[in-house]
């Protein structure tokens, strides 16, 4: 048994020097709709709007583009490419919208991402934290909404970011309190993020942090003052037990095989949660090309979703994932203005991967979105296979203590046990 364990120590230690001498990027300051409005024909655009952040991380041999956007559905997206290619917008298509407004001059070699078309509220009358197709809903196009940047950072060569944040919902100012808030961050390194609750990151890998904040909108109104309510009656539009759910689209440039599973999720147990309090568990959805140790596409987050600011996992509930995906058989309008579409046009339906899933946020007794008007939801999106938990230094230290002790007085004890063995069957060869 406890050789097993060393043997496993091993293996992690090993691993743990050999991830942290793998390749780095160097990750460009992020480019916010670069040339937009340049041209007289798209001189009327919102050119403040985050139609498409930029960011390109540069390897030895390749580089990553993320490119994230809000406009329609929001979506992120991380494409491979070979170095040295540029991506060109065609900022008047891109308005249409049109397909392909957004292209690179040299193939890309891979696409991953995933966009966000609807918002769903719901009625959880059973109290489960878990949208079925029965329960009671409105469901909002975001598409309604409109977004704002509200900073660009680029602390150092191995990670920018930006945050953005919703602006207006069906023509009205939002109050400053009521917003969806997105932090994206691109790595350049493995390590982890320093936001809980603290993914792991790759040279090849960004992540979404998307906070509901007092969403409290009346969605029954039909009049353009009333979309945010007042000391509400402890419900949103007339549900009681009011939770959020969003739809989920993920797509992928890979080919759909015929016979073989496309996109999927799968759960895991982690070894600890050392750096996720109370978090055992680690998702995972990967293309059919990451599942095979190949370059695919992958998005991995732990099942927690914070309910206040300071991310106590004691005010906490869970992200719940339909695992049960289905392909995009449709480009709904939300789709269509979004910037997947510009990348991948009409191929968004017919021959590559997609999967269709929804992400209900609650838990039973956690009293419904109300009882906190905030949720979290962090999500890690990236190239290649998704990194693997490795214990830290001090963990394996402390297990290292553990398991010698052990080891050592059952060494010490055996020794004992075999000399006295010795010396009593050596006993009647000396009376012989
Ligand atoms: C570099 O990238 C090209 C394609 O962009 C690929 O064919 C080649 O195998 C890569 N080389 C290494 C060493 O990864
Ligand atoms: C990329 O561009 C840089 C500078 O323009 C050049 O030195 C390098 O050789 C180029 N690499 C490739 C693969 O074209
Ligand atoms: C953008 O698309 C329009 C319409 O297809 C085309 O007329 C225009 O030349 C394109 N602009 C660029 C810079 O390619
Ligand atoms: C999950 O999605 C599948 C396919 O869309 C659907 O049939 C099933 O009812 C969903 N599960 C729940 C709990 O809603
Ligand atoms: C879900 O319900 C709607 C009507 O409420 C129906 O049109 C749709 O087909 C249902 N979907 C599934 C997967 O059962
Ligand atoms: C951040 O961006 C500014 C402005 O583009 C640039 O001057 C600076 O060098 C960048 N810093 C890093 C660390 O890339
Ligand atoms: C919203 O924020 C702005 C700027 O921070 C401030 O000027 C304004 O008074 C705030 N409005 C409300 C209703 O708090
Ligand atoms: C929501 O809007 C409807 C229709 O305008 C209105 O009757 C209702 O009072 C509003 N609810 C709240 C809580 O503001
Ligand atoms: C959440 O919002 C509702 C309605 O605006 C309010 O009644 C409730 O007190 C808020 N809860 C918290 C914890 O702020």
């Amino acid at each position: 048994m406890s050789s097993l364990i060393w043997w496993r120590l091993m293996v992690m230690v090993t691993l743990q020097v050999l991830t942290t001498t793998s390749a780095t990027r160097t990750v460009l300051t992020p480019e916010v709709n670069p040339g937009c409005g340049e041209k007289e024909t798209d001189a009327r655009m919102d050119c403040d709007e985050p139609w498409l952040i930029h960011v390109t991380a540069n390897g030895k041999n390749d580089s990553i583009h993320h490119l994230w956007g809000t406009h329609g559905a929001p979506s992120f997206l991380v494409v491979t490419t070979a170095l040295n290619t540029t991506m060109t917008v065609n900022w008047t298509e891109l308005e249409v919208p049109s397909k392909a407004s957004v292209t690179f001059d040299k193939d890309p070699v891979h696409v991953f991402g995933f966009s966000i078309p609807n918002l769903i509220l719901f009625n959880d009358v059973h109290d489960t934290g878990i949208f079925d197709n029965s329960s009671q809903r409105y469901v909002v196009p975001m598409t309604d909404f409109t977004w704002e940047v509200n900073m660009v950072s680029n602390d150092s060569d191995h990670e920018v970011g930006a945050s953005i944040q919703t602006k207006t919902f069906r023509g009205t100012s939002l109050p400053n309190e009521t917003k969806i808030s997105v932090q994206l961050t691109a790595f350049g390194e493995d390590g982890r993020s320093t936001l809980l609750p603290h993914l792991l990151t790759t040279p090849d890998s960004a992540q979404m942090d998307m906070i509901l904040d007092h969403l409290d909108l009346n969605l029954t109104s039909d009049d353009n003052k009333l979309y945010v309510e007042d000391e509400g009656p402890g419900d949103i539009s007339g549900f009681a037990n009011a939770r959020w759910a969003m739809d989920l689209v993920i797509f992928s440039s890979e080919e759909i095989i015929d016979g073989e599973e496309g996109i999927q999720l799968s759960a895991r147990k982690s070894l600890d949660d050392e750096n996720t309090p109370g978090v055992f568990h680690l998702y995972e959805v990967m293309t059919s090309l990451a599942r095979n140790g190949q370059q695919g596409g992958y998005m991995q987050w732990r099942p927690v979703s914070y309910l206040s600011s300071d991310r106590d996992v004691n005010v906490a509930t869970n992200p719940n994932i339909n695992s049960s995906f289905t392909l995009l058989k449709e480009i709904s309008q939300p789709l269509k203005e979004s910037l997947s579409y510009a990348v991948f046009g009409d191929e968004l339906v017919g021959k590559r991967t997609t999967a269709k899933s929804v992400v209900s946020f609650g838990l039973t007794n956690d009293n419904f979105y109300l009882a906190n008007n905030y949720t979290t939801w962090t999500v890690a999106l990236g190239h290649g296979t998704p990194p693997d938990e490795t214990f830290s230094t001090l963990v394996i230290a402390i297990i290292a203590v553990g398991v010698s002790i052990p080891v050592l007085m059952f060494l010490i004890g055996g020794t004992v046990i075999v000399s006295r063995k010795c010396r009593r069957s050596s006993q009647p060869l000396i009376q012989d």
